[in-house]
């Protein structure tokens, strides 16, 4: 009997309706759009607005969208995997409250905190399921409100991030297709360099904590910068190595939207041109855990049965990875 593979058979998005611009930014903080998009390659971001509306929100929204597009009975539905870092709150969890919403009565869910790596964390992770046998319909998604956690009379982080979330259905194939390797590493000592100071177990929220600014990212940009381009473009290619992929079997790089300067650095190293990588790093900024399933949503109709997907990440942590898949299905 061949090998169970855990396919990506659906996908799903949402990014909410205000658009930040550099624009707008250059009123807030000491920054021009000459500066961040030459050195980030962003124009604007997404802001969810509103009262009472965490993660959960935009989450939920994907996964309606990915439900209304297969046509799946969220009853069906056995796992809901959620990549956040930014969850509605401590406990329960983002993905139980997706669950509820839109009526996963029957699954079981969980959330990953693996910042930007995250959702390559939880894809992975979802396909044990499937490959095991142990479940039939999976879902992974991955999002942030990157917003509520963010200085904006900070110019070196609050220029960067956006909300956004996104999604992704796997179930068993026996076909040459799906999700077919991985590899994942994460590193602890990275943790001074990008942070969240407060808020958790070790400083929990107080006056002091709130005055000090310290329920807000911290994060030291050229020291990430110089991880994240070595680590991401040694894992995307080191995927490649251990596949025997060559740069011409690769349809598409899938890169975590952080800089365009490291999704450059990656496909210069994986010896792809700039037509094969996926990008909406202008638009959206970095949603974190959004990123990715926001790329596959916003190229799903370019994406053939059979094509060749490198998907690679680094964040907090420190977190990286690569994900080699083929895709499942040509687009309706
Ligand atoms: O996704 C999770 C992982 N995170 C990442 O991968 C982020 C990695 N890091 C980066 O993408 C970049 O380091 C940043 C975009 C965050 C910063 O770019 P950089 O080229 O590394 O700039 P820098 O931090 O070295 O700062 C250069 C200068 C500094 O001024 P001085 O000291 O040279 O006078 C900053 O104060 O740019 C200044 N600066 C700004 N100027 C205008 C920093 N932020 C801004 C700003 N507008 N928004």
């Amino acid at each position: 009997m061949s090998k169970v593979r855990a396919a990506i058979t659906g996908v799903g998005g949402y990014v909410p309706d205000y658009i930040l611009t550099n624009q707008e930014l250059e009123t807030m903080v000491e920054t021009s759009d000459e500066w961040i998009t030459s050195r980030t390659g962003i124009k604007e971001r997404r802001i969810l607005k509103g009262e009472n509306l965490g993660v959960s929100y935009m989450g939920a929204k994907a996964v309606q969208n990915m439900i209304a597009k297969t046509g799946i009975d969220p009853k069906e539905i056995d796992l809901i995997i959620f990549a956040t870092i930014t969850p509605d709150m401590p406990f329960p969890a983002a993905a139980n409250l997706v669950a509820a919403e839109v009526g996963a009565v029957n699954a079981f869910s969980f959330d990953v905190g693996a910042a930007c790596s995250g959702f390559i964390y939880a894809l992975t992770t979802g396909a044990q399921f499937i490959e095991s046998g142990a479940y039939k319909k999976v879902v992974v998604i991955g999002g942030d409100k990157m917003s509520a956690i963010l200085d904006y009379t900070d110019r070196t982080t609050c220029i960067i991030f956006g909300d956004g979330a996104g999604c992704v259905l796997l179930e068993p194939t026996t076909e040459d297709v799906g999700i077919v390797d991985s590899i994942h590493k994460s590193d602890g000592t990275g943790a001074q360099f990008l942070h969240m100071k407060a808020g958790g177990s070790r400083i929990p929220a107080t006056h002091e904590s709130v005055d000090a600014r310290q329920h807000f990212v911290y994060q030291e940009g050229s020291a990430v910068f110089k991880f994240a381009v070595t680590n991401m473009a040694d894992f995307a290619a080191k995927i490649m190595d251990r596949n025997k992929l060559k740069a011409d079997d690769i349809a598409w790089l899938a890169p975590h939207q952080a800089n365009k300067r490291i999704i450059d650095a990656t496909a210069s190293r994986m010896g792809i041109t700039e037509d094969k990588v996926m990008m909406n790093i202008e638009r959206y900024g970095n949603t974190t855990g959004g990123t990715i399933p926001l790329l596959l949503w916003d190229y799903e109709k370019k994406l053939k049965k059979g094509d060749n997907l490198v998907i690679a990440a680094f964040g907090g942590g420190f977190t990286w990875g690569a994900i080699y898949v083929k895709w499942a299905y040509d687009s309706k």
